[in-house]
């Protein structure tokens, strides 16, 4: 913190009045659900996006970062359509406080970084949601932390072009330490679930795949889903594939012609149901039961929703040989990012390095692996 405080300083000229703080999140189950109006199962980490800032006596808005080498300022009332490179993350939440609170306040603000970018565990809702959440401090602007979390999804949604669900946000902003959030991604509903492993640890490992396409394969993803809807709607009338169970799909079936379309339907309704499951496995610390629906949920990501590829199956696969692994899944969008897996806390030195020498064996490739800390959403410190 001290050194960070420097940097502000030599960028600035003064210390920064105000720092704040989003974590990352790690997603254990319901992968590609939250848009699909059904159940998911993140937590928010100990890894985040720390925020320092100062108001301004004008509405200027200056950005910098430890992390990127681009900075530049905006104006507030004359806001441009398109920003370029990360600054349109949180130009974009400075767009939607504005289109309620017209007389923000002007800030000289540094950012800096521990997620790993493009992982998959949720750097850019971090970005969005801490700076939500200052600027509703500094502003008074009294919206909720899932009011926040809310306008940074649509930020993305808007600003930033990507059509993500409420997930990430969500869980940056509500996260509790040592707790997963069960969270029903229609009603907004959650609860808090004990997420310590006793003798295990969630281990994240992460591909250092770059994910170049995974925007555009996201939202086609999306749009699948919106066709299943659209076949199904002349059959029966729902709003969110979520709300069918398994026993629905069965009578479906025969109106699906496209075989792409039958496969990320399946996906979607059976994920929701693994949600379930698993939060009851966590209540009951049933691990072993969880361990298999997180494999499941894996095999399901990878077979009938194709989002993994090479690396995240390779984690996956050599993961899964390990002694103590209950279970192992990617984690996030897919296409590269990271994979979550459940060890003991006695083989996860053997995990880190079997699992990297064969992982680089077969990708050519440097993974990181860290363990989960399971810490508290948005704060100011
Ligand atoms: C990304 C999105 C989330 C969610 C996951 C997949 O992280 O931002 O909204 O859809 O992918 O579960």
């Amino acid at each position: 913190m001290k050194e960070l405080e420097k940097e502000y300083i030599e960028i600035y000229g003064k210390k920064p009045s105000k720092i704040y703080f989003a974590p990352g999140r790690v997603n254990i189950i319901g992968e590609h659900i939250d848009y699909n109006g059904g159940l998911v199962l993140p937590c928010a980490l100990s890894c985040g996006t720390y925020m320092l800032v100062s108001e301004r006596e004008d509405d200027l808005v200056f950005f910098a970062s430890t992390n990127f080498e681009y900075k530049d300022f905006v104006e507030i009332k004359n806001l441009k359509d398109s920003y370029d490179d990360w600054i349109k993350y949180p130009v974009g939440v400075i767009k939607q406080i504005r289109t309620k609170h017209t007389n923000l306040k002007g800030m000289n603000i540094l950012y800096s970084g521990n997620i790993p970018n493009g992982a998959g565990l949720s750097s850019s809702a971090s970005l969005e949601v801490v700076t939500a959440y200052a600027i509703n401090d500094i502003n008074k602007c009294s919206y909720s932390k899932i009011d926040l979390a809310l306008l940074s999804q649509k930020a993305e949604n808007e600003n930033v072009g990507v059509n993500c669900g409420i997930m990430d946000q969500f869980a940056v902003a509500m996260g509790k330490q040592e707790k997963a959030l069960l969270l029903n991604c229609d009603t907004l509903d959650y609860k808090e679930i004990d997420a310590c492993l006793g003798d295990y640890k969630f281990v994240i490992s992460n591909t250092n795949k770059s994910r170049k396409l995974v925007d555009s394969k996201y939202n086609e993803r999306r749009a699948e889903c919106d066709e299943a809807l659209k076949i199904i709607s002349t059959k029966k009338k729902i709003s969110y594939l979520c709300e069918l169970s398994s026993e629905d799909l069965t009578e479906l079936k025969p109106i699906f012609t496209q075989e792409n379309i039958w496969k990320r339907l399946s996906h979607v309704v059976e994920e929701n149901e693994r949600v379930i499951s698993s939060s009851q496995a966590l209540t009951s610390e049933d691990l072993p039961k969880l361990g298999a629906l997180m494999n499941a949920s894996h095999d399901s990501l990878r077979d009938k929703y194709e989002v993994t590829g090479l690396e995240l199956d390779t984690l996956v696969e050599e993961a899964r040989k390990i002694q103590g692994v209950l279970g192992s899944r990617m984690t996030g969008a897919g296409f590269g990012g990271c994979t979550v897996s459940i060890v003991h806390k006695d083989n996860i030195e053997e995990f880190i390095e079997k699992v990297g020498e064969q992982y680089y064996k077969k990708t050519n490739i440097k993974a990181d692996f860290y363990i989960a800390e399971i810490s508290d959403g948005v704060k100011q410190l």
